[in-house]
């Protein structure tokens, strides 16, 4: 896979990350900080946006595409509104973690690593967030939800949609 001439689109974004390209020039091995950064403009990394990088960084598009599909830090997909982290460390094994993840898969319709279709959730698993304690843990966002059972697991899901749709309801109301 080579990089290949390209249309990047005018807007911030691209300008933001091109930017960044262009300070990071002189650091040795820019790759990574560069696919961080650009993750963070856009939210995952799409092939779009790695042969933008591969282009600026003067880089073989398969260098850049082997890089993110080695770590599990990068997406190349988009991600959901909110993350649902599931805690699988021992802890939280013990305590029926696995359970808890199926009923995850159930509820969201979607594996670890998916997000449903309405790009509201996505999941996504963990080792340990410190807070064993509390086992079985997940985070929700930044929130952390513990000692889960499948009824309040899926509880936590459907108040939080609802809360966005009684918002989002708000909202058109409002507008109207
Ligand atoms: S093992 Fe789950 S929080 Fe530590």
């Amino acid at each position: 896979m080579e990089a290949q001439a390209l249309h990047i689109p005018d807007n911030v974004q691209y300008q933001e990350l091109k930017k960044f390209i262009e300070a990071s020039r002189d650091v040795p091995g820019p790759l990574i900080q560069v696919l961080h950064r650009a993750q963070k403009i856009f939210g995952y990394l799409p092939l779009e946006v790695q042969h933008f990088v591969a282009r600026e960084l003067d880089l073989p598009l398969s260098k850049v595409f082997g890089v993110v599909t080695f770590y599990n830090f990068f997406r190349m997909d988009p991600i959901g509104d909110h993350i649902v982290n599931l805690c699988l460390g021992t802890a939280c094994h013990v305590k029926g973690a696995s359970d808890i993840i199926k009923v995850l898969e159930k509820e969201l319709g979607v594996k670890v690593g998916g997000t449903t279709a309405d790009r509201f959730y996505t999941l996504s698993t963990a080792r340990c967030f410190g807070a064993c304690g509390l086992a079985p843990v997940m985070m929700l966002d930044e929130e952390v939800h513990g000692r889960l059972n499948p009824q309040k697991t899926v509880k936590i899901l459907r108040d939080l949609k609802a809360e966005a749709q009684r918002a989002a309801e708000a909202i058109n109301k409002e507008e109207k």
